[in-house]
């Protein structure tokens, strides 16, 4: 089996936990499955319909290629404001275009992440799946993990055996939904 997914991480900061998240991801993934980062979200123009064109910026194509050389898709994102940090919408918005027919159309995508708050960022992962699912890719419904931070103890995700083991077993998950 060799599988290649597509990661979004939706916080632009270096110290990312969020990012942590995902090189964890990368680290338990089950072999025969590459996790592919793209880390350029910070790039990329507002979605404008005025420049989604053939000549459309080189940070968009880089992104559309990923998504298309993707056989899946793993979003890694904090709640901002209750919802979706606004870099990770604005690539969702390109990756949903041209409409009906984007490059993650059909393939399975989970959305995972974690917050400050007791809750761990569920909000933004279920808006995150609404849109996402709208944009193109299938969302695998079940495959769910918002991380209350302080369940880490301001330590890198890796030292947490349990949300190593979630993940661990999500990544499998979705890409046992390739077919
Ligand atoms: C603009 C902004 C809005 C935020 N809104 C929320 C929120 O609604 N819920 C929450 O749990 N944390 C919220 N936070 C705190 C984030 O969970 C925290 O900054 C987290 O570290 C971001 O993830 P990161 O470490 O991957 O950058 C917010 C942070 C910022 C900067």
């Amino acid at each position: 089996m060799s599988v290649k997914v597509l990661v979004l991480v939706g916080s632009l900061r270096a110290a990312s936990v969020n990012r942590q998240l995902a090189e964890l991801a990368a680290e338990v993934a089950p072999e025969g499955v590459t996790l592919v980062p793209f880390d350029r979200l910070g790039e990329l123009p507002f979605y404008n319909e005025d420049i989604d064109n053939e000549s459309v910026a080189q940070s968009v194509a880089d992104l559309r290629a990923a998504a298309a050389d993707a056989d899946a898709a793993l979003v890694v994102t904090p709640e901002y404001n209750g919802g979706t940090p606004g870099v990770l919408k604005n690539a969702i918005d390109w990756l949903s275009r041209p409409f009906g027919d984007g490059a993650l159309k059909g393939k399975p995508a989970a959305v995972v992440g974690g917050s400050f708050g007791q809750y761990g960022g569920v909000w933004a992962h279920d808006e995150v799946r609404k849109s996402l699912g709208i944009a193109g890719p299938r969302i695998v419904e079940d495959l769910k993990l918002s991380v209350p931070f302080k369940t880490l103890d301001g330590k890198h995700p890796r030292e947490n055996a349990e949300v190593a083991a979630q993940l661990g077993d999500i990544v499998a998950k979705l890409a046992a939904e390739v077919g």
